[in-house]
This record gives C-alpha cells, sequence and structure tokens, in this order.
C-alpha cells in the first residue's frame, strides 16, 4: 500500500461507527507499516471497541509504533482487558518496545493466571536474559506447572547448559597442569577428580621385560594395567581418547632347556579395555627402521631350517580408544571456540595411512623411551591446544616434553623416583614459555595441593 492509499485507510478508522466489523478488521489488518509521527488517536479509542478481533488488531497496530510513552496504557489496559487473544497483544506489544523500562512490567505478568499470558511474557524478557533478575526469575519458572512455560524457558536453560558443558569439557583441574607425581599411579588417581584430562598417551611397564618392574604373574599384570586404565577412564572427559603404545614382549629363556616366552600385550589387553568402557577407534603401527629391530634370526639364518623362523620386529601397536559416548565427535570438537580450533588446526604433511614410520629413541637415563615425534603425533591429532594431556607411566616424561611443545598442558605420574627427577630436569627445560611451571611432588605434596585447591 503506498503512503496515500495508506492515510485513506487510516482516516477511515476516524469513523468507526460507518463500517461494518468486518471492514474494521480488514482495514486494521492491512495498515502495515505505520509511520512512527502517526497519530495513534483512532487506534487508541478502537481498543474500546466492542468486538474482540477489532481491539486485537488495535493494539497489535499499536504496537507497530514502538512509543515507549504508550507502556504504561499497553500495561493498564492489558492487566484489564478481559480476552486472552487481546490481552496477549499488550503483553507483546510492551515486549516489543525492547527497553529495559519494560523488565517490571513483564515480570508482573509471569505471575498471570494464564499460561499464554505468561508465555508472552517470558519471550519479551529472554530478550534481557542476561540481566541477573530477569535471568534468576526466569529460571525459577523452570518448575512451572504448565508445560508450556517450561517450554519456553528451555532456550534460556538449554543455552546456559551449553555455555556450562562446554567451559566443562574444555577446560581441565588447573592444579595438575604441569604436574609431575613420584608415586605409584594407582594413589595419585585415587586424588584426581572424574572427567579432568582431555587426552591419555602412555607406555606402560612391558611385564618382566625390564627390571623396574616386577609383576607375579602375567595375569596379574594384565589386571594391574586394566585396573589403571579404569582409572583413567573416569578421569577422562566425555568422548575423549586414550592411547595405548605398547608391543609383543619376549621374556627370555632361563636356559637353554628351556623355551623363552612370548606375550601378545596390545591384544591381551585389548578385551579388558573395551569391557571398561572405552570404544576402539584406530590401530596405528609404528614402524621402525630394520637396523633398530633386536636379531632374533641369527639361528634360522645359519640352519635354515623350517619351523626355527623368527622375525626381527620393528614394529610396535598404537592402538586408539575413546571412552564411550553416544555423541559424535563433531559434538567434542563443537566445545571449542573457533580461536582454539584455528591454532589447534594440523597444517601441512601428515601421514595418512596406519603405518607410521619413525625412529625409535634412545636415553642415556630411561631404559624404554618412545620418541618425542611419537608423542607429539598423537597430541596433535587427538587434543586442542590448552588440553590436558595424562600419562600414568611417565618414564622421562616425553608426553610432558611434547604437551609443551604442542600448547597442551600434562600431568604425569612416574613412580621411579630417579626418572621422575630426570623427567621433571628435562621438562623444566622445555617449559621457558610456559605460563605454568613445572613441578615434581610427592604423594603428599600432590594431596596437600588438592587441599589447598579447595577440592574434595
Ligand atoms: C615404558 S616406560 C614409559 C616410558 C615413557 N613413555 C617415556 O618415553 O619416557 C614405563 C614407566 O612406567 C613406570 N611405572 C611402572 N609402574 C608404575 C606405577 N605403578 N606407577 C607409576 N609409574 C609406574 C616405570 O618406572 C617406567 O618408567
Amino acid at each position: 500500500m503506498d503512503g496515500y492509499a495508506h492515510e485513506v485507510q487510516f482516516e477511515r478508522l476516524r469513523r468507526p461507527y460507518q463500517l461494518t466489523t468486518r471492514e474494521l478488521v480488514e482495514v486494521l489488518d492491512n495498515l502495515g507499516r505505520l509511520p512512527p509521527d502517526i497519530d495513534p488517536t483512532p487506534l487508541l479509542e478502537l481498543v474500546e471497541y466492542p468486538d474482540e478481533q477489532v481491539r486485537f488488531y488495535a493494539v497489535k497496530n499499536l504496537a507497530k509504533l514502538r512509543r515507549t510513552d504508550l507502556l504504561p496504557f499497553f500495561f493498564e489496559r492489558g492487566r484489564n482487558e478481559p480476552s486472552t487473544l487481546v490481552r496477549r497483544e499488550y503483553v507483546s506489544a510492551i515486549g516489543r518496545l525492547r527497553v529495559p523500562d519494560v523488565i517490571p512490567f513483564l515480570l508482573v505478568f509471569l505471575d498471570d493466571p494464564d499460561p499464554k499470558i505468561v508465555v508472552q511474557a517470558i519471550r519479551g524478557l529472554l530478550y534481557f536474559r542476561d540481566y541477573p533478575d530477569v535471568q534468576s526469575r526466569l529460571r525459577s519458572l523452570c518448575g512451572h506447572p504448565s508445560e508450556l512455560v517450561r517450554r519456553a524457558v528451555e532456550p534460556l536453560l538449554k543455552t546456559e547448559k551449553t555455555a556450562q558443558r562446554r567451559s566443562n569439557h574444555v577446560q581441565s583441574p588447573e592444579w595438575l597442569h604441569n604436574k609431575i607425581v613420584n608415586a605409584d599411579v594407582l594413589e595419585v588417581l585415587k586424588h584426581v577428580p572424574d572427567e579432568s584430562v582431555h587426552l591419555t598417551f602412555t607406555s606402560p611397564p612391558y611385564y618382566n621385560a625390564r627390571d623396574y618392574t616386577i609383576y607375579q604373574s602375567y595375569q596379574g599384570y594384565l589386571q594391574f594395567l586394566a585396573t589403571v586404565f579404569k582409572e583413567v577412564h573416569r578421569i577422562t572427559k566425555e568422548g575423549r581418547f586414550f592411547v595405548l603404545n605398547t608391543s609383543p614382549i619376549l621374556i627370555p629363556r632361563m636356559s637353554r632347556q628351556h623355551a623363552s616366552t612370548r606375550y601378545l600385550i596390545p591384544f591381551d589387553i585389548h578385551p579388558l579395555i573395551t569391557e571398561i568402557g572405552f570404544d576402539f577407534i584406530d590401530d596405528i603401527i609404528w614402524v621402525k627402521p630394520e637396523p633398530s629391530a633386536k636379531n632374533r634370526n641369527g639361528g634360522f639364518f645359519q640352519h635354515r631350517k623350517p619351523l626355527g623362523y623368527k622375525t626381527n620386529s620393528v614394529v610396535e601397536y598404537v592402538i586408539v580408544y575413546r571412552k564411550h559416548t553416544d555423541k559424535l565427535i563433531d559434538w567434542n570438537m563443537r566445545q571449542y571456540d573457533e580461536e582454539t580450533v584455528e591454532a589447534s588446526r594440523v597444517s601441512g604433511d601428515y601421514e595418512k595411512t596406519n603405518l607410521w614410520r619413525i625412529a625409535p629413541s634412545a636415553d642415556p637415563v630411561h631404559p624404554a623411551v618412545f620418541p618425542v615425534e611419537l608423542a607429539a603425533r598423537i597430541i596433535q591429532l587427538y587434543s586442542y591446544r590448552g588440553d590436558l594431556v595424562f600419562d600414568p607411566f611417565a618414564g622421562r616424561g616425553t608426553v610432558g616434553i611434547a604437551a609443551l611443545q604442542l600448547g597442551r598442558y600434562f600431568f604425569l605420574t612416574e613412580k621411579h623416583p630417579a626418572y621422575a627427577n630426570y623427567a621433571r630436569q628435562l621438562l623444566s627445560e622445555g617449559s621457558l614459555f610456559c605460563d605454568k611451571p613445572v613441578e615434581l611432588l610427592t604423594l603428599e605434596e600432590f594431596i596437600q595441593l588438592k587441599q589447598q585447591r579447595g577440592e574434595q
């Protein structure tokens, strides 16, 4: 409708007695946008009209003017209007003003006995959801007897929950950041809260293949690992990863009269891990250059008799698990803000197959370390910047070294004092630009630290 036609129609409202109710409704319904400086008198008079539809459209058109001076008028009429349809339109008119002055008026309508009026007031108030008094009043309605009202406040609660979940998922207990605890992992984990870490990458003791740990039996060893991994599951955040590096081991024969024993650790531990509640995600084979393998086929090389063949093992297994959840991985990714996602993006070339060729590492102090490159790949691919990465069997702290390089925090436990001290030394060197100092703690100091931070 052009400006002129529009004025003609509006003029007709000045003589409502000349129109039938139907004509009045039609004119009011087709007024379209109104100039803000228009004289509202005809509309103000029509709110007294006997027909509910006419009153409804009169209020609707008044609302379009967005005149804050009409606020007390809307409020008074809204309170006394007998028709729910029209009353709702008054409350809507108040909400459409979108100025903080409307808040006390809309709050009054939250006590209305008619749920439709309450819902309309909620819609207006959601615009001011950041005002603490509005927020707490709206939140109090989530126990309202009307399902319409409860549903109307849901968006508010949903954003709150999402924001809370988001920050819960991304954040980790700050008092764990960059700590090495020199103690038995199971003792330490008793004091670590549920859902604290984003990623665990570890290489456990290789049964009795090295003398830093001795287990009574292979079954006892697997049970010990399962107990640790159960705790790892508890402290892992929803849907996050646990990556385990193991390989078959050989317990050498005691004499030429005895046979040596091989244990296929990754396969034996796998069912225990899935039982705990981790889903199997990927099997990465870490391949080392041939010269780094222990030579096991010297005898066969000489005698060449079938059955006596043995391989030189150049592989280890890196099995990727995810803490079971019904949520897709996209949900985990969505918890991070754009800045963190950008900063964590894996740029450049990366290994597309599950065959990772990485040279092994040797260390002057620790007899069984994995290379920083292996830890770095895992951390880069399965965590975001600022995440907390855990290694229960830390050794010299390779996981910590890689975590620092990649802008993640680490939390490590290592039982052997010499290795824990060595890890502290290496990690302190690598933490020059880190906002959290590296600290080595005894179990007692760790428990004390937790109490100081007010954790239960
Ligand atoms: C295979 S090494 C890990 C080496 C490590 N990935 C690195 O690169 O330095 C296993 C480590 O677990 C430690 N360990 C064994 N039992 C432990 C326990 N119950 N609690 C904490 N650490 C333990 C051993 O002392 C050893 O240093």
